[in-house]
Parts: C-alpha cells; structure tokens; sequence
C-alpha cells in the first residue's frame, strides 16, 4: 500500500514556530516519526512539503493511479483552499485530513476546512500521533475495500 502525506505551508518550520501550539518537534522529527509508523504497518510513504498551493495541487494529481491514499495537513491552506479541495476530488483517492492542533479551540476563522469535503476523516488536536491515526484509518479503509 502507498501513501503520499502531504504537509502545507510553514510545517517546516516546527520546532521553531508558535512551540506553545504546535511544540518543539522538529519537520524532520515528524519524517522519522512517519517513517517509523509506516515501516511498522509495512506502508510505503511518500513525503511532500510545500509552502506553495500551486505545488501541492501539482503533487495531488501526481497521485492519480500511483497511490492508494492521502494524508494531507493542508496547513493555512484549510482555510482558503479550493483548489486543493478540488484536486482531492479530481484524483478521488481516499484521503485524511491532519491538524497537529485543535482548530476548534482557535481563532474563528480556522474552524472551517473547504478541505474536509474531499475526506474520509479529520484528525485534530493530537500532534503527532494524529498522522499516526490517519494512516492507520486509511490502512484499515483500503483493506476493506480490497475485501469487498
Ligand atoms: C494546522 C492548523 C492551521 O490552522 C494552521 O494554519 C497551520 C497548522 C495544524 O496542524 O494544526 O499551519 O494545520
């Protein structure tokens, strides 16, 4: 199974940014950690940062009859984004969506996802582990489809 885990604008910057929100873990201590669950699930994972819509909606069709899934933290992009929203929906691959922080619990205009729906499932509030959590939804999702 493959999965491409997309993240958005200035997730290479954790470790340095707002740390009270999203804490001192570094991007790349987020790669490793990926790495690590998808190697345990027997996953094969493709890693894509962007500070870029243009890039990420490129990446998103690139994914079309090549992967089985996306996981995407589309950032600041949540908010604003329909291309990103529609790309999802051309390829029509399942896909997550990952918050590292509860965007419910902030500012107004973070509570809505044009993202959302384009996915299966939205994981907010846990930091990492709830990248963990959409893998192992779309793991599960992906078997089921295969056994039906
Ligand atoms: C974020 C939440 C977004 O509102 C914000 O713009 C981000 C990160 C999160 O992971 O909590 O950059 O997607």
């Amino acid at each position: 199974m493959k999965l491409l885990i997309i993240n958005g604008p200035n997730l290479n910057m954790l470790g340095i940014r707002e740390k009270n929100i999203y804490g001192t873990e570094t991007y790349e201590g987020l790669l490793n950690y990926l790495r690590e669950v998808c190697e345990a699930e027997g996953i094969e994972a493709s890693f894509f940062q962007s500070n870029h819509e243009g890039a990420i909606v490129d990446e998103i069709q690139k994914a079309y009859g090549v992967m089985d899934g996306i996981v995407i933290n589309p950032a600041a992009y949540t908010h604003t984004s329909v291309a990103i929203l529609d790309a999802l929906k051309a390829v029509n691959l399942p896909a997550c969506e990952v918050h590292l922080s509860n965007i419910y619990e902030r500012e107004e205009f973070r509570h809505h996802s044009y993202i959302s729906a384009a996915c299966l499932k939205t994981f907010y509030g846990m930091g990492f582990a709830g990248y963990r959590e959409a893998i192992l939804f779309l793991r599960d999702h992906c078997l089921k489809e295969m056994s039906t």
